[in-house]
């Protein structure tokens, strides 16, 4: 590389360092640059966040890498790469398992990176992250002087220093740990709709207003109700959760306000209620669409008056609670329909945060499914897990009526017998389309006769609960009457499911 070319790539990037640049287009030049300088297949840029490695930008490497969370020491090469204080080439026969096997974009069936090289990138003397260059042939670096990396990293090491600067400016809300430390419960995604809740999450969690979060099955809405928890004033306070369904409406009230010695049959003990347990803190109310009218006539005057009284007992007690609630109904035509008070409906709906579906996410489906990957990868102690490209075609065409939880379970089931089908344990377990095992969306659930319009007479409401209660049915029938398996295919979780049945007075 001649001088007059070295400027050439790199004055763009001095340049860019004064300038405003949205989040990624920053990190994504600077890739680009290195690669033109250090000719290579695949590029990455990863920040160090605990034990975990992020990528925050990659250019080379397939969709789904971004969504991947790398921890550190199952990846025994990034490992070396951050403990060393300069650039580091791997031998082309070193034995380390390569993070990214299988995941450049390189010809078909040639899937093992052979040339690896990185830096680690240091912020203020701390280790921040790193810059990786991978090749799927060998000895491609050997040219290479690691001298150009070392000098590429400080530059880089400038351009993240200054991309920090600008993101310190703003608050963070992306990432946040559960207070017990290891899992990551971050939400994953870059499409437009996710990045607008991302912004509302940190809009709201500021404030203390109370949420109510609505959205379909699997969305996300419980991760949504830890975010805003977790980026309020109260974040270090409990976030206590109750969910509305899972309990009869007798127990939902001592859950709720506690009940002291003898209140009814089986009270032994006198116990505090979760608002009192969520004093100081929030209260995330899951479910809460299936409250009954008299504990919503309950609930509504402690949110009034702050005042609650255990079950049995006649004493006030004073709670400071922030209130989140969470529901896959439509409250407002609960309201109508005179099942839901409207009065606690708008104490509930102070700030309404709707949770997007699945299918409007774009291509956040293939940053889950790296995620959900590289989660599984670990567990069943694989190499590598990737999906081949027809596999993520197919997740890109389907609409996820069970949203992400649906996605999770279907990379998880398929992931493992995909390794069941193999004979011997692969080095890099590639899922093809068939076998993830989506639900056949060629074939309609319900078989409907040809150039027949379907007629509907009479009430809407009436007219939807029968299709409901014919599809659930038709499922039913064909899964055997085993109501989990039907749940699947019809992408509800199986209390759901179970739920929707009784209201439509199937069970
Ligand atoms: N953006 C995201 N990034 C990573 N994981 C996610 C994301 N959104 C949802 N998940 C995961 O998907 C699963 C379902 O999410 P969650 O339980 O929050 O959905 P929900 O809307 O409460 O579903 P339901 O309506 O059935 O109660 C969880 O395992 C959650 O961690
Ligand atoms: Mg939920």
């Amino acid at each position: 590389m001649t001088a007059q070319s070295l400027l050439t790539t790199l004055l763009p990037l001095v340049a860019d360092l004064s300038r405003e640049l949205p989040e990624g287009e920053r990190y994504r030049r600077l890739l680009q640059a290195m690669r033109a300088l250090l000719p290579c297949d695949a590029a990455a840029l990863l920040r160090l966040d605990g034990d975990w490695l992020v990528p925050l930008a990659v250019d080379g490497l397939s969709a789904d890498t971004l969504g991947r969370r790398f921890k550190v020491s199952e990846h025994p090469r990034f490992a070396v790469l951050l403990s060393s204080p300069g650039p580091t080439r791997f031998d082309s026969d070193s034995e380390l398992p390569d993070p990214y096997d299988g995941l450049v974009d390189g010809l078909h069936g040639h899937l093992e990176v052979h040339d690896c090289m990185g830096c680690p990138l240091f912020v203020d003397d701390r280790p921040w992250g790193l810059l990786t260059l991978d090749a799927l042939d060998t000895e491609r670096f050997e040219r290479v002087e690691l001298d150009a990396l070392q000098a590429f990293a400080s530059l880089a090491a400038a351009t993240v220093n200054v991309a920090e600067r600008i993101e310190r400016l703003t608050l963070r809300a992306e990432i946040y740990r559960e207070a017990s430390g290891q899992q990551h419960k971050e939400m994953i995604g870059q499409s437009k709709p996710h990045k607008r809740l991302v912004e509302e999450i940190k809009l709201v969690g500021g404030s203390d207003l109370t949420v109510l979060i609505t959205g379909e099955t699997g969305v996300g809405k419980e991760l949504v109700a830890q975010a805003i928890h977790a980026t309020s004033t109260r974040a270090d306070k409990p976030l206590i959760s109750l969910n509305c369904a899972a309990l009869p409406e007798t127990l939902v009230e001592s859950e709720l306000f506690g009940h002291v010695r003898g209140a009814f049959t089986g009270a032994l003990n006198e116990r505090r209620g979760k608002f009192e347990l969520a004093n100081g803190g929030t209260l995330f109310l899951d479910e809460v669409g299936e409250l009954s009218l008299t504990v919503q006539a309950k609930l509504l005057r402690v949110l009034q008056s702050g005042q609650l009284q255990r079950l049995g007992s006649d004493k006030e007690h004073q709670v400071d609670v922030r209130l989140i609630a969470a529901t896959n109904r439509d409250l407002a035509d609960e309201v109508r329909n005179g099942r839901y008070r409207a009065d606690f409906y708008h104490r509930l709906s102070v700030y309404p945060l709707q949770v997007p579906a699945l299918r409007d996410r774009g291509r956040d489906v293939l940053l889950l499914a790296g995620f959900f990957l590289e989660q599984n990868r670990s567990r069943m102690g694989l190499g590598s897990l990737r999906l081949s490209s027809d596999a993520q075609a197919a997740l890109l065409a389907y609409n996820w009526p069970g949203n992400v939880r649906e996605l999770e379970h279907l990379i998880g089931r398929s992931a493992l017998k995909a390794l069941g089908n193999c004979r011997e344990r692969p080095k890099i377990l590639s899922l093809n389309a068939q076998e993830l095992d989506l639900p056949d969306v060629s074939t309609p659930l319900i078989e409907a006769p040809a150039d027949t319009a379907l007629v509907v007479t009479g009430d809407l409401r009436q007219a939807t609960e029968h299709y409901q209660r014919q599809v659930i049915s038709a499922c039913l029938e064909r899964h055997q009457h085993n109501w989990a398996s039907a749940a699947r295919e019809l992408g509800l979780d199986r209390a759901n499911l179970g739920r929707m049945a009784k209201r439509l007075g199937m069970k």
